[in-house]
């Protein structure tokens, strides 16, 4: 019996219309233009207006999806949903995601791995695949980081924005879609990269909305420099893993959290600016959207075969690559 892989057959993202500029922001904060673009590449971020949550954006990638795949709700066996920015603690996004677009009594939940829980969530619902279990797959990478991110603080408002993608997983035995993974954690590195309170630890209480630690905070550097190196070891272990050279890699889709640390990443690996995704410019970093963002982005140019490297690091410590083989011509 030939091996099933899980392939992606069918990408789709979405971003709110409002646009959130640099020029907006050295309004809010002590910043400019100048200092944002050179040491993280953003020029503007989507913002979503109105009391609406990640589950939004999530169930709007998804109804784009069902719709360019031609794929009803009622087919869909399971959504994994990765985000850091659940609408509530419970019910999971995933469940409100399924109820959004009409998919009922399937399996949904989420997967919180921050900036590199598009990966994770991609992985896991490989195995669900890959063991014959289920036929169709949704993965949605979704957050609204505006909804935790402190306007008054320059070292982290600048960074963030909101977006969504989703993607469909099917299998497929004719040796294209994921081929291999590598996910990794480091538990001792989330003093660096949190939101403080609101969990079992630290409830929300006056003094923990007093101390604003209900915000993103982050010390740039120690995450700066662990995410440099991280990013780069396990994209050139997973080329070793499987004999890739840079010549064999069509594509790197690199997390979108600062343009230094992709550059960094694709150095390592040989591979030049043209094979690079990147969309930070235009969306900033979307955590768990940002990898399959940049699929939707530059899907009209993906062909059948050719071999892509995803990477990501992000909160946790967590990181991780995968290597897969695209698995159809663009639709466009
Ligand atoms: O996606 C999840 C993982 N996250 C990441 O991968 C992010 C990793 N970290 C980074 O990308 C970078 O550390 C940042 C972009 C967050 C910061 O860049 P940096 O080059 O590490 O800057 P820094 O924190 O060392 O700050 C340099 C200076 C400081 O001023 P002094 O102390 O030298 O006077 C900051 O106060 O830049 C100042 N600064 C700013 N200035 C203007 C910090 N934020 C701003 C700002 N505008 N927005």
């Amino acid at each position: 019996m030939k091996k099933i892989h899980a392939a992606i057959t069918g990408i789709q993202g979405y971003v709110p219309d409002y646009i959130l500029d640099n020029k907006e922001l050295e309004e809010l904060v002590d910043t400019n233009d100048e200092w944002i673009v050179t040491r993280t590449g953003i020029k503007e971020r989507r913002i979503l207006k109105g009391k609406k949550g990640s589950s939004d954006l999530g169930a709007e990638a998804i109804k784009g999806l069902l719709n360019k795949t031609n794929t009803s709700a009622e087919e869909i066996d399971l959504i994994i949903c990765a985000t850091v920015t659940p609408d509530m603690l419970f019910p999971s996004t995933a469940c409100l995601i399924a109820d959004k677009i009409g998919a009922e009594n399937i399996c949904a939940f989420d997967i919180s791995a921050a900036c590199s829980g598009f990966l994770y969530a991609l992985t896991t619902a490989s195995k669900f695949i890959e063991s014959g279990s289920y036929k169709k797959v949704i993965v949605v990478g979704c957050d609204k980081m505006s909804s935790i991110v402190d306007y008054t603080d320059r070292t982290t408002c600048v960074l963030f924005g909101d977006g969504a993608g989703a993607v469909l997983l099917e299998p497929n035995t004719d040796g294209l879609g994921i081929m291999d993974y590598i996910l990794k954690s480091d538990g001792s590195g989330g003093e660096f990269l949190k939101m403080k309170a609101g969990g079992s630890l630290h409830p929300a209480s006056h003094e923990t909305v007093d101390a604003r630690e209900h915000f993103v905070y982050q010390d740039g550097q120690p995450v700066f420099k662990k995410a440099v190196k991280s990013m780069a070891d396990v994209s050139e272990e997973i080329m070793q893993k499987n004999n890739l050279s840079s010549d064999d890699i069509a594509w790197l889709v690199p997390h979108q959290a600062n343009k230094r640390i992709i550059d960094a990443t694709s150095r390592r690996m040989g591979v030049g600016d043209e094979k690079v995704m990147l969309n930070i410019e235009r969306y900033g970093n979307t955590t768990a959207g940002t990898i399959p963002l940049c699929l939707w982005d530059w899907e009209d140019q993906l062909k059948k075969g050719d071999n892509l490297i995803l990477a990501a690091f992000g909160g946790g410590f967590t990181w991780g690559s995968i290597y897969l083989k695209w698995a159809y011509d663009s639709k466009k």
